[in-house]
């Protein structure tokens, strides 16, 4: 195989953090109501003089100068943003900036809410793979700052920036190509209708609900493509089962690991409780056809269970009207919840903890959130040697609006002598170790500063000034002692729009 997937991945993010817990008794609000309502810890806090302009030629130029990437090695650079500086001129454009002397090099920015960064990464897994390949690396940068108006959204914003090394031989590969699953629809969850305003319109509660119905979707047909090539048939073309044949199915422990788009933890633990009820309705549905196709086994109740999917964890607690009843039914049942969320629990420790640990404290970052969660988990438990080869990690996807994606990774030990390379580039050899080595993520957000929740405020009106006052325009938060070294800012807007940046 190609093994095409991650090679090198790197995090920005602002030097500037609020506790949630110091922002609960700033805004006035119930002790506990973010901390444990939400299940953040903290939030990441930037204000004009960063943008997704230099947020992404940060975390871009970090990776090319840890990794000691020559830019003429790059053949594809995408970026996925939602935080749009301009409603043409791609941020893709401003990163060439770094790629001196190369300017050979496929890709633009993609925008879909938190979903850009993922289509960007597909779009680059697709590159790699296909006969339009060249041998170079491609590179994909998600990169948002997550703001809300003043209210209930508000303890959910965030900033962050990750940049991904996209190549053949990974360490961190896709298991199969034909596995990934999307959910694609039209709803209004959250939008950013009014250009004036950077703030999102968003209804909060349709945007939960739109999560569950993508991710049980993606989860569904992931479900079942995962089983068809597990056993042995073409996705789309698969016949008959033998019925007497040992089956195995997908299910929320037969992965390692699980990364979620997290806009605020509590979202992704109760999703992670809702895959177990897919695993119990799929069951259900599984065992109700196979009774109607053999009605002595009816009599007789068996449910050709298998030693896999026996392990497929308490699909048993279910009422039989909850495995039946219309999905949209269940998503405001408290009592399943609480089972769901008892259940899940342990699971939830050991195959998700890892991959939320920087979003408890970053907050969301839209487009990057995802990938934050991969650097999260790599940092983790790639620092403890935990990610060993043949382990496996799920991605779940969601941008609204809406679109989401569920794939597949799994961690493998590159080889040396790759037939896989054709060009220069796929000779060198990258692994888990040396990512999470260079990520040093965990130690790098220790050194962030507290602020006090004022400044949040500070901050957003500071952007909120920038795209009320347009052009010229001079950026004052956060002072640029306030940054981690090597990051860019906006040095300013000229009076003919265009906008400078340095780097400290
Ligand atoms: N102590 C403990 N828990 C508390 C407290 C408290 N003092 N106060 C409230 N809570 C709990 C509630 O009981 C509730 O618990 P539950 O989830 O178990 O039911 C939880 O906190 C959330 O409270 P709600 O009243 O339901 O919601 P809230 O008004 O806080 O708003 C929301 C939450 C809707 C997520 C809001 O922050 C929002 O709109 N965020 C932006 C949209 C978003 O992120 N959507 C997700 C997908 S789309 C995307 O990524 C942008």
């Amino acid at each position: 195989g190609k093994n095409i997937g991650i090679l090198a991945i790197e995090v920005y993010t602002p030097r500037t953090f609020i506790s949630q817990s110091a922002f609960e008794e700033h805004t006035g609000v119930s002790s506990g109501r973010y901390t444990l309502g939400l299940g953040q810890d903290g939030m990441a806090v930037t204000g004009d003089a960063e943008d997704v302009n230099s947020m992404a030629l940060t975390v871009t130029h970090s990776l090319l100068e840890k990794y000691n990437i020559d830019p003429a090695s790059v053949g594809r650079l995408e970026v996925g943003t939602e935080t749009l500086v301009d409603k043409s001129k791609s941020t893709k454009t401003v990163l060439m900036d770094l790629f001196l002397g190369n300017t050979d090099i496929e890709g633009a920015t993609v925008i879909n809410a938190c979903y850009g960064g993922t289509s960007a990464l597909l779009n680059a897994f697709n590159w790699v793979e296909s006969d339009s390949w060249d041998g170079r690396y491609a590179i994909v940068v998600a990169v948002d700052i997550a703001t809300y108006a003043r209210g209930p959204a508000r303890p959910t914003c965030g900033a962050g920036a990750v940049a991904v090394l996209v190549g053949r031989n990974a360490p961190l590969a896709m298991i199969d190509p034909r596995e990934r699953a999307t959910h694609a629809s039209n709803v209004y969850d959250f939008f950013k209708p009014d250009h004036t305003v950077e703030y999102p319109v968003v209804d909060g509660a349709l945007s939960q609900l739109c999560y569950y119905r993508a991710l049980e979707d993606c989860y569904s047909k992931f479900c079942d493509k995962v089983d068809r090539l597990n056993n042995n048939c073409v996705v789309g073309g698969c016949g008959e089962v033998d019925e007497q044949q040992q089956q195995h199915y997908f299910h929320a422990e037969a992965a390692d690991y699980f990364v979620f788009h997290a806009p605020y933890n509590k979202l992704v633990q109760k999703s992670y409780g809702r895959m177990y009820f897919m695993d119990a309705r799929r069951r259900h549905a599984r065992e109700r056809m196979m009774m109607t196709e053999d009605s002595e086994e009816k009599k007789e109740g068996s449910t050709h269970s298998t030693a896999a999917e026996a392990a497929a964890p308490q699909s048993v607690l279910f009422a039989y009207e909850d495995l039946t009843k219309p999905i949209e039914e269940t998503y405001s049942d408290k009592g399943l919840e609480d089972t769901l969320k008892s259940i899940s629990k342990a699971s939830y420790s050991q195959r998700l903890t890892d991959a939320n640990a920087a979003s408890k404290i970053v907050g969301n970052t839209y487009t990057a959130s995802v990938f934050l969660g991969l650097a999260s988990l790599i940092d983790k438990a790639g620092s403890r040697g935990d990610l060993t080869p043949g382990k496996t990690a799920v991605v779940f996807s969601y941008g609204s609006g809406a679109l989401a994606t569920m794939y597949r990774l799994h961690v493998r030990t590159p080889t040396t002598s790759s037939s896989a390379a054709c060009g220069g580039s796929s000779e060198r050899i990258f692994t888990i170790e040396e990512m999470a080595q260079k990520l040093n993520l965990s130690a790098r957000l220790a050194t962030r500063e507290e602020v006090h929740p004022q400044e949040l405020d500070l901050a957003l009106e500071t952007r909120a000034r920038m795209h009320r006052c347009g052009a010229p325009y001079s950026p004052v938060y956060p002072t640029v002692g306030r940054m981690f070294p090597g990051t860019y800012f906006l040095n300013g807007i000229d009076s003919k729009w265009v906008r400078s940046y340095s780097r400290v």
